[in-house]
């Protein structure tokens, strides 16, 4: 064989990929690839209100990093040819155990949005969370997306107006309900802080010049309608036409006096399954069974809110153990990979949400890139099951996994967050 043959036999090249956003997510392995390329992509002021959490950010840190201390204990020689990763979520078969977290404001991140999400979730028949706070309405996803959609509310002192909306949800034919029981107030953003983010982003000096170095983002911003709250368009100081800050915005119009009483007033109002988001307690998560709800979230609002507050991985079991069984337990929180789903799964969770995952890949890439997210989860979770000796779901049981004691040396998750927060330049 001639030296030219020999090479040719050797080497593979990739086909040229003329189009970018292909070649930018055919590059991707993983959620931390698409957070970069995020990065990349959208001005500091979104990137960071996305990426960001509350003050000392040890809580988002520990959500994920949370499933970096459990450990497969792998089962072997049991037949994983046909690997089942559906499940049965409030009387629904889904293809996958995991649900989209409700964002707010997703249009952030590229100008189709909440659409965007939509459709793709549809695709694969994976439930969507649409925010109260999204940037398109209850109908206009609706109209996009004929799969499993669930709302969330957050309750605005005027109950009349909360009411409209879920009326509106089932009109449109949303299955679920989201109460969000965490955001009494908002929780310090500390990056939001240092970058002055208001919603929708205002138009300062500082905007111009981070839209100049990021010109793919703002040629989609100018090029698109406004960015509201769509589902409060129209009504004066609340559907986000003049800049505000998120705080100022959630603090003057959200009712801080919610408690237990407004579960039933939710009832009598929604005849569908109740999901009460925000749950961090055992004593909590046993009075949601009492108050007659079908679902928990656990969740601290992607460590958003109260920092501190426990890392969700660590509170599945004992709430699991304590409600399992009465109630669905949904986990919300540092999900990145297909194997942290069968990881929560194991621990007792019957689902899982996801948030970031999805809006890192909707600001790398817009809509191909939450394809290729959903794919990449879907993915992993299966090689996690065919490699851990699991067929169906109902195989991943409490001896798939064991805790890791706690580890003192930082991981590259750990180094990699510090520089995250270190990257917001200090005034
Ligand atoms: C809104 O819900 C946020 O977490 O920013």
């Amino acid at each position: 064989m001639g030296f030219i043959e020999s090479f040719r036999a050797v080497a593979r090249f990739r086909r040229p990929e003329f189009d970018s956003t292909k070649r930018r997510l055919s590059r991707s392995a993983s959620v931390e690839d698409l957070r970069l390329m995020a990065k990349k992509r959208l001005p500091a002021g979104v990137f960071h209100y996305i990426d960001g959490g509350a003050e000392d950010e040890r809580t988002l840190f520990r959500n994920s990093d949370g499933f970096s201390r459990l450990e497969f204990r792998p089962r072997v020689l049991r037949d994983v040819s046909d690997i089942d990763t559906s499940t049965t979520l409030f009387g629904e078969r889904r293809p996958l155990p995991l649900i989209l977290a409700p964002t707010g404001f997703t249009r952030i991140a590229d100008p189709q949005g909440e659409l965007a999400v939509a459709r793709s979730a549809a695709r694969r028949n994976i439930p969507y969370g649409l925010s109260t706070l999204s940037t398109r309405s209850i109908e206009e996803v609706a109209a996009v997306s004929d799969g499993p959609k669930w709302f969330q509310v957050y309750t605005w002192k005027d109950r009349a107006m909360v009411k409209e909306m879920i009326d509106r949800a089932a009109a449109a034919g949303y299955e679920a309900l989201w109460l969000t029981v965490d955001t009494a107030i908002l929780g310090r953003r500390e990056r939001d802080v240092r970058l002055g983010m208001t919603l929708p982003p205002k138009l300062g000096l500082d905007t111009i010049v981070e839209g100049i170095r990021h010109p793919a983002w703002t040629w989609g911003l100018l090029r698109n309608e406004p960015i509201t709250f769509s589902n409060v368009t129209g009504m004066a100081d609340l559907d986000g036409t003049s800049a505000v800050s998120l705080s100022e915005y959630i603090n003057s119009q959200f009712d801080s006096s919610l408690s237990w009483e407004d579960v039933e007033w939710l009832r009598s109002v929604w005849s569908g399954p109740i999901i009460i988001k925000g749950i961090q307690t055992v004593e909590d998560a046993k009075l949601a069974v009492e108050s007659g709800v079908e679902g928990i979230a656990l969740s601290n609002h992607g460590g958003r809110q109260l920092d501190d507050a426990p890392a969700i991985v660590e509170l599945i079991e004992p709430v699991a153990q304590a409600v399992g069984g009465q109630i669905s337990v949904i986990a919300d929180g540092g999900v990145r990979r297909g194997s942290d789903i069968v990881k929560a799964l194991a621990l007792g969770a019957d689902a899982v949400m996801a948030g970031r995952a999805y809006l890192y890949a909707l600001g790398a890439a817009g809509e191909p890139g939450v394809d290729h997210v959903l794919d990449f989860l879907t993915e992993g979770m299966r090689r996690a099951m065919a490699l851990s000796g699991c067929q169906t779901v109902n195989d991943i049981s409490r001896d798939l996994v064991t805790w890791r004691p706690l580890n003192r040396v930082p991981t590259p998750t750990t180094i990699d967050r510090r520089q995250a927060v270190a990257s917001v330049e200090r005034p």
